[in-house]
């Protein structure tokens, strides 16, 4: 009988046994040389050294075998705007004016559903081409961009989260909707989507700026009503928005506490950017569990400023982060490229270095535990989903010309992340099936040798 839900991975591949933030980093990583993924119905059954597992493998279970390839599980965007990817690299402004000028004109677009199926179509194909496998996803404010996001990634069978944006003021009337129009659809694509195959639910409001205090409160509202949805926003992200947040909530204490005061800061809360939190803003995501979405290339972009990581990790309350690439603000898709910027920041922030285990820990198991999935997605292991990435250390000739001189696996991370992008991911594995293959030949690495 052919038993056509078994496959198996052969290579090198890394996870995470623990936090690198938390314990050293050769602690926490784990490097498996010459390792075998066995896996099947869409998870991972068995994964350990290819010696002591290669006796399970069957005549008909299908190995693929990726020499010089570094296996991680699927990477995770923790903060994505699928409409927004064709208003990438958009010139000349800071956070207001860019929405103003760039993105509601693109957002509003998607009231064609075409438009939105097929933006969803590109979007997926981007993010499989980069290892992406779950990403945190904000839709538009009209009910068919979600629909058109989450049939797309049904018939790929990724892990998504997603929502449909709440708007109802201070944004064009074409992109508002109101707090029971708002609440009635939320409640309606809950139903529809929230666990439905491997999708979930995601109450979206845009920020402070664009909902009423009502609007917020529905927000809340649902959440009460269905405590394992997620919220996802924008939080304290440019000093201009900070400004307006203060005069449209005189009675908050703070930006966050304008979602705390609607019942918005939860577990399974995603805040995105957070960059300007004081103290006290940190105390309380940490004793909530939510989570700030990292997003350096468009903190960058949109010269919003540079993320304090290592503040935010300080161990008497530690906050839950997960790297995030923030298109159409951030500038790749890439999670590799996206840690490379996340280095760089925490540099220029505080003269922090941030480690690559740290940085693929971000962006994998940390994100995963960041979004409360971390019994499903983000390691490898039995019983987890099985969503992996490829990556193809040699990928490019400068890539491989720095490799070449690494004397060990964990020594190749670092150079991946900083050069790496979508041409380093040779190939990426949804639920157990090859999603995405790159076809351009490797490069050999006896060219390199002696170099
Ligand atoms: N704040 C409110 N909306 C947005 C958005 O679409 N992108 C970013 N970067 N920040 C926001
Ligand atoms: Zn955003």
């Amino acid at each position: 009988m052919i038993s056509k839900n078994r496959s198996a991975l052969r290579g090198c591949y890394v996870t995470f046994r623990d936090n690198p933030f938390r314990v050293p980093a050769q602690s926490a990583l784990v490097v498996e040389e010459d390792g075998l993924i066995l896996m099947e119905n869409g998870r991972i059954t068995q994964c350990g050294p290819y010696a002591e597992l290669a006796h399970l493998l069957q005549d008909d279970i299908p190995v693929t075998h990726y020499p010089n390839c570094i296996i991680s599980a699927g990477l995770i965007d923790a903060h994505v705007h699928y409409p927004q990817l064709s208003a990438i690299a958009s010139w000349g402004q800071q956070l207001l004016p860019w929405l103003e000028e760039y993105i509601f004109p693109t957002e509003a677009r998607f009231a064609d559903p075409a438009v939105a199926r097929a933006a969803a179509r590109i979007f997926m194909t981007e993010l499989l081409r980069n290892g992406t496998t779950t990403a945190a996803v904000y839709c538009t404010v009209h009910r068919q961009s979600v629909d058109a996001f989450f049939e797309e990634s049904q018939r790929v069978g990724t892990r998504m989260i997603a929502g449909k944006v709440l708007m109802d003021r201070n944004a064009p009337a074409n992109l508002r909707d109101t707090a029971a129009q708002g609440y009635d659809d939320s409640l309606n694509l809950i139903r529809r989507w929230h666990g439905k195959g491997r999708q979930l639910y995601a109450v979206t409001p845009r920020f402070a700026i664009t909902s009423t205090q009502e609007q917020l409160e529905q927000a809340g509202a649902l959440l009460d009503q269905f405590p394992d949805v997620f919220m996802q926003t924008h939080l304290s992200e440019n000093t201009d928005e900070i400004a307006e947040v203060a005069r449209l909530f005189p009675d908050c204490t703070s930006y966050l506490d304008v979602y705390d005061k609607a019942g918005l800061v939860r577990r399974r809360s995603v805040f995105g950017h957070g960059i300007h939190l004081d103290e006290e803003a940190l105390h309380r995501c940490h004793a909530a569990g939510s989570t700030l979405a990292h997003c350096p290339t468009s903190n960058l972009f949109l010269g919003s400023g540079f993320f304090p990581l290592a503040a935010t990790q300080s161990p008497d309350r530690p906050v839950h982060v997960a790297l995030a690439t923030d298109i159409g603000a951030g500038t790749t898709l890439s999670m590799l490229g996206t840690m490379a910027e996340a280095y760089k920041v925490s540099l220029a922030a505080g003269k922090e270095r941030l480690h690559p285990a740290q940085a693929f820990w971000l962006a994998t198991a940390g994100a995963a535990q960041a979004l409360d999935l971390e019994d499903r997605i983000g390691t490898i292991a039995p019983g987890m989903e099985a969503d992996l990435c490829v990556l193809d250390p040699y990928a490019t000739p400068l890539l491989a010309y720095r490799t070449a001189r690494c004397d060990s696996i964990e020594a190749q991370l670092f150079p991946l992340m900083i050069l790496g992008d979508d041409r380093c991911i040779r190939a990426t594995w949804v639920a157990g099936h090859e999603v995405h293959r790159n076809h351009s030949l490797p490069i050999s690495r006896d060219s390199l040798d002696g170099q």
